[in-house]
């Protein structure tokens, strides 16, 4: 398996939680490096430019208050097989159908307050990380 680096986000939920910790402990035990990382408060704009994919679905302007709601914490982790681990650890969309021992089985609440992001495929990681990071804010490989 090849070294990747992909997007995770702890989403309003998770972080008003309290849980960032908890769910840090989860990528390291699986393997996966926090490699950057910050704390922002999402901008309309910031939220729409990112789930821009989801724009004509029906749940999007919720999606969008959501994520615009708190704090959330992104960070980019790099691991083997970090796109897919990653969304192994996250479980599946609707927390009512994630497997148990997942994040979204433990913590999160309801399909639009689902408590973390990650990238689904290695070409949307890269674009991901372009959104918030840029090149000097990322460890060095
Ligand atoms: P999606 O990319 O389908 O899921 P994932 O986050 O697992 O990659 O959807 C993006 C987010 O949109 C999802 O995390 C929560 C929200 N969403 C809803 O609020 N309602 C829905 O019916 C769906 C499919 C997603």
């Amino acid at each position: 398996m090849a070294l990747e680096r992909t997007i995770s986000i702890i989403k309003p939920d998770a972080v008003a939680k309290n849980v960032i910790g908890e769910i840090y402990s989860r990528f390291e035990k699986a393997g996966l490096k926090v490699v950057a990382a910050k704390m922002k408060h999402l901008s309309r704009k910031e939220a729409e430019g990112f789930y821009a994919v989801h724009r004509e679905r029906p749940f999007f302007n919720a999606l969008v208050e959501f994520m615009t709601s708190g704090p959330v914490m992104i960070q980019v982790l790099e691991g083997e097989g970090a796109v897919l681990k990653n969304r192994e650890l996250m479980g599946a969309t609707n927390p009512k159908d994630a497997a148990p021992g997942t994040i979204r089985a433990d913590f999160a609440e309801s399909i639009d307050a689902n408590a973390v992001h990650g990238s689904d495929s290695l070409e949307n990681a890269a674009i991901e990380i372009a959104y918030f990071f840029s090149t000097t804010e990322l460890c060095p490989r």
